[in-house]
């Protein structure tokens, strides 16, 4: 498995299809990336990728004009969780979030699960809880 990132613009329709089945139902991921792809906003898709192209998780960075914080929302597929894949995913963005601008990266906690991964990341997380 590869971790692979790409500009939302240069997505095949194959990716985006997969993407599109491959978030939290009622969850604002997928609406993001296609507002990002939109507005042409800086954005990046990170993608855990098997070499037959199957997406086992993803993350969607954006910077969003006018925001002192990045939007980070992260998704793994269910029977691929607790391998450490969201950790690379995450770590990922971290990389290119700080190459690209200095601020911190949002996160958004609405439940045990995403306040269990989210604590096990270390400093320099910008924490919102909607629940
Ligand atoms: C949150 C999520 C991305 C984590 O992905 P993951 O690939 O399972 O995460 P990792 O395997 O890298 O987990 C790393 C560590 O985080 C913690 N963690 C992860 N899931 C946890 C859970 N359900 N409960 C408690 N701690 C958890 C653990 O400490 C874990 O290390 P360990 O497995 O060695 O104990 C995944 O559960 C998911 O897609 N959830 C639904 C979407 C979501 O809530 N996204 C976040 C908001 S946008």
């Amino acid at each position: 498995m590869r971790i692979k990132v790409k500009k939302p613009a240069s997505l095949t329709a194959v990716e985006k299809r997969r993407l599109s089945h491959l978030h939290l139902r009622n969850g604002m991921m997928y609406p993001s990336f296609q507002d990002a792809l939109k507005w042409e906003t800086p954005a990046w898709v990170i993608m855990a990728k098997e070499d037959d192209g199957t997406i086992e998780g993803w993350a969607f960075l954006e910077d969003k004009t006018g925001q002192r914080q990045f939007d980070f929302m992260i998704y793994v597929r269910k029977a691929r969780r607790r391998e450490g894949i969201g950790t690379r995913l995450l770590r990922k963005a971290r990389k290119i979030a700080e190459e690209w601008r200095k601020k911190p990266l949002a996160v958004t906690i609405h439940d045990d699960l995403s306040e269990g991964f989210f604590n096990n990341q270390g400093p320099g997380l910008k924490k919102e809880y909607w629940y």
